[in-house]
């Protein structure tokens, strides 16, 4: 076996699969831009680089540099001078905070898991794995928002020293400020934004900092549109103690090498994002309600007609009647169109790894690739063919993706043509 070609065949089969051939519709996915790509790989990939306020490798001065550089962008954009950009995922974000706050046996609030809480939150995640106890916020499953008052009488009684807001499966805002008004104010809200970061860099889902929370975590790769990473952000005038510890459990506690080589595209994707990212929020939106009128017209159950759907770049839909999650995800892959099985409110802890209720639709990728209301309209058609006709379109949909192979809302790569020719010699 000749492992060298098997390991390339591999590499050109699912670039031309999943990047030309799919219609990528993972909410927590998305594509970076053409530069962003082309300055991700560069030597910063090979360098090691350990610092608080100074470093301790040698031959560090431009990675210190462009840490700084894309922490400035991160501040300018936010106002504020807390950020940490070093967490590898949102998921060590996460931990990261929770240990900075919170002690082994301590309780905290957060979204349930089968209300759309990320595993991060729970006992079989981050939270489990550092001793904390997680109380569920209560949550109108016919709003798809928090119950307001339950869960503040719930804070009210528990009296967490923390709060959890934001989820995986998130179709409205989350009502921080009605809470915030009605509860402790020196328990720390925290706003995960993994999913909605790109929606909120583009102002257009909620300003968690403005609206009273206090920290922010989250993944720099799902609606904002960057290389896989995490980062936090916290408001400016938080506890400077609390600061100085997150920064501390950031390094020497769980981050070491902090996978250098993500900086430059992602202080180029924060860049493009100040330049398009208002549109491409407002596209992704409109792309999501188009989506989901769509297949509600076709009879699927999407959840929350009378909301208008949704707000953000998901759609659910609840599949029971046609078998579940990982049947109606397993048919559509099937076809060349990828989705999430994801669990909805009424589904146990154990329906969410095995055939949950619903599945998860997010259009952000495709809003990327070009793709508008009509589009949104004729994926809802195949998901009728697939589904309601059980009709095969593959093809279809490799024909459908060949109109749609430039990516928007970034810069263009031939105006730094000059630049890119010496990134690798010609200097
Ligand atoms: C709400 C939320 N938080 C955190 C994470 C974890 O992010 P990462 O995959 O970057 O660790 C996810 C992942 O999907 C998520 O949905």
């Amino acid at each position: 076996m000749d492992y060298v070609k098997r390991i390339l065949d591999i590499v050109v089969n699912q670039n031309k699969w999943r990047r030309y051939e799919c219609l990528n519709l993972v909410a927590s996915e998305n594509v970076i831009s053409p530069l962003a790509e082309k300055v991700y790989l560069s030597d910063f990939m090979s360098r090691y680089n350990e610092h608080n306020a100074e470093s301790h490798y040698q031959g560090t001065k431009f990675a210190m540099e462009i840490e700084y550089v894309v922490k400035k962008i991160f501040e300018e954009k936010f106002n504020t001078d807390k950020i940490e950009i070093r967490p590898l995922s949102g998921g060590l974000a996460n931990l990261i905070v929770y240990r900075s706050i919170l002690k082994p046996g301590d309780t905290f609030i957060s979204p349930k898991l089968t209300a759309g809480g990320h595993v991060s939150s729970t006992r079989y995640g981050v939270a489990g794995v550092l001793s904390l106890a997680e109380i569920p916020m209560f949550f109108d499953s016919d709003e798809m928002t928090v119950d307001v008052d339950k869960t503040v009488e719930l804070i009210n009684n528990v009296r967490p020293k923390l709060i959890m807001f934001g989820r995986s499966v998130i179709l409205f805002p989350e009502p921080i400020k009605e809470i915030k008004n009605e509860i402790d104010p020196k328990i720390k809200i925290v706003y995960d934004a993994a999913h909605v970061f790109g929606l909120i860099w583009g102002g257009k889902f909620q300003d968690p900092l403005d609206e009273g929370a206090d920290i922010i975590t989250t993944s720099t790769h799902k609606t904002f549109p960057g290389p896989q990473g995490g980062a936090i952000i916290a408001r400016s005038d938080i506890d400077e103690k609390i600061w100085r510890k997150l920064e501390f459990t950031t390094f020497p506690g769980v981050v070491y090498n902090h996978h250098i080589h993500r900086f430059p595209a992602l202080g180029i994707t924060a860049l493009e994002m100040n330049e398009f990212g208002k549109e491409y929020a407002e596209q992704v939106i409109s792309n999501a309600k188009a989506l989901a009128e769509g297949l509600f017209n076709y009879g699927f159950n999407v959840l929350c007609p009378h909301k208008r759907f949704t707000a953000s770049h998901q759609v659910l839909i609840d599949v029971r009647e046609l078998d579940g999650g990982r049947k109606v995800a397993t048919k559509l892959e099937e076809n060349n169109i990828i989705v999430t099985k994801i669990a909805l409110p009424w589904d146990s802890d154990k329906d969410a790894t095995g055939n949950p209720s619903g599945i998860r639709i997010g259009v952000q990728e495709m809003t990327r690739w070009g793709m508008r209301e009509s589009e949104m309209k004729y994926i809802a058609e195949l998901f009728h063919e697939i589904l309601n006709e059980n009709k095969s379109v593959r093809d279809k949909v490799v024909e459908f993706r060949k109109g749609f192979r430039e990516i928007r809302y970034c810069f263009k790569v031939e105006r730094y043509e000059d630049y890119l020719a010496r990134l690798f010699g010609g200097f």
